[in-house]
């Protein structure tokens, strides 16, 4: 693939895809994570004389009412604290106010303009990778920079469309995120441990087929994982369960050939709520009328041994309901057990349990922490990434 340092920049209209899709309360950002690694690609072109025209979605769009809250005004002040430097916003996707902006870009300059999904108003423009509306936007620029991994799972006009018109190239956290998620998974330094967890089998199904070829263990924690003690047969009281996915738990069970390790114990109560009657028991042990809401301690021990000389780690998914705090230590847990390792490549795969390391204080520690969530979990599937794919490959 072509990546940013491959064009030549000096005096050219770049545009550049990021994935800002950054959480918002109140109009303010509750995480810039995404803005913060979206800089090295910006810096690089504001460094080599580029005119830099920024854009990306913010949240999902249908009808305008669902503009409210969804302006990209913030991020672009946002970025100007980061860069130390004036990033003009346009708040238009198309036409002559935002045509005579970039024209009047000076190299070096930065301008950002509105969420590109404000086009999803009037028939899924964007979402649908419109044909015209893909041409439109690359006749802004002179060249495409695709830096927008978080949004590389979906064919959209912003990345594909713009891609399909212009000379594009992938830019540094895209590189990245390919180089950590990628060549870990398709050619992993061993052993290569992976750590699934999350609310549903159905969510992870793609990831554990396709890291089952992979790697060398697979270690399963969160709420799929009382469907997999099911289909062993074992008591799960009211635990969360996938009736429909047991047979398939069993049939994973059997082809893993023992590389799969469920908890050897779970932290379980009454209810769904921190009151009532928590306490850890044996996997084998769940009374009547208790559901498991988050691994053990004696799992914690259990997976923590299983890390030991592990030479490449990918964690996805937390390992309880770790928004309440009684079951939130097997995935602070694993978390540190996956921080402490000192000679592994250490990969957070997205979504909760990226926030849950950032929030922990973690987020040093680890190799890499994709940004993305859907986008992570597609590249983990093994799945083509439309965005990445359109990327010009010489
Ligand atoms: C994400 O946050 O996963 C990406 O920005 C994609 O957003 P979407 O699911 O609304 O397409």
């Amino acid at each position: 693939k072509k990546i940013v340092t491959d064009l030549a920049v000096a005096g050219k209209k770049v545009l550049v895809r990021a994935d800002f899709n950054v959480p918002m309360k109140d109009g303010n950002i509750t995480n810039d994570d995404r803005i913060v690694q979206a800089l090295p690609t910006i810096k690089h072109l504001i460094a080599e004389d580029a005119k830099v025209i920024l854009f990306s979605h913010l949240g999902r769009v249908a009808e305008e009412a669902d503009k409210e809250g969804k302006s990209l005004k913030p991020v672009a002040k946002r970025l100007t604290e980061l860069l130390g430097k004036e990033v003009s916003f346009v708040a238009e996707t198309r036409g002559e106010k935002l045509e005579n902006a970039i024209d009047a870009l000076g190299n070096g300059d930065v301008l950002m303009f509105e969420n590109t999904r404000f086009e999803d108003i009037d028939g899924k423009k964007e979402s649908k990778n419109d044909p015209e509306l893909g041409k439109y936007w690359a006749s802004l620029g002179d060249l495409f920079v695709n830096d927008a991994f978080g949004t590389a799972h979906r064919s959209h006009a912003s990345n594909v469309g713009i891609a399909s018109n212009l000379e594009s190239a992938a830019g540094f956290l895209m590189e990245k995120e390919i180089k950590f998620i990628g060549e870990s998974v398709d050619n992993p330094t061993r052993p290569f441990v992976a750590i699934l967890g999350g609310a549903k089998v159905s969510d992870k199904i793609g990831v554990i087929e396709n890291l089952l070829g992979k790697a060398d263990k697979i270690l399963i924690g969160g709420g799929m994982a009382y469907t997999f003690y099911k289909a062993k047969g074992m008591d799960i009281g009211s635990s969360l369960l996938e009736a429909d996915k047991v047979a398939l738990a069993k049939d994973l069970l059997e082809r893993a050939d023992g590389k799969i390790i469920l908890p050897v114990d779970t932290t379980v109560n009454t209810g769904f709520s921190e009151e009532g009657d928590v306490k850890a028991v044996d996997a084998d042990a769940i009374p009547d009328g208790y559901m498991g809401l988050d691994i053990g301690p004696k799992t914690v021990e259990q997976f923590k041994n299983e890390l030991q000389g592990a030479k490449t780690v990918i964690w996805n998914g937390p390992m309880g309901v770790f928004e309440m705090e009684s079951f939130a230590q097997g995935t602070i847990g694993v978390c540190k057990a996956i921080a402490n390792l000192d000679e592994a490549t250490t990969i957070i795969g997205g979504g909760d349990s990226a926030a849950a390391a950032m929030k922990l204080g973690f987020a040093d520690d680890f190799s890499h922490i994709s940004t993305g969530g859907g986008a992570s979990l597609e590249y983990l599937e093994g799945k083509e990434l439309p965005g990445l794919a359109a990327i010009s490959n010489k």
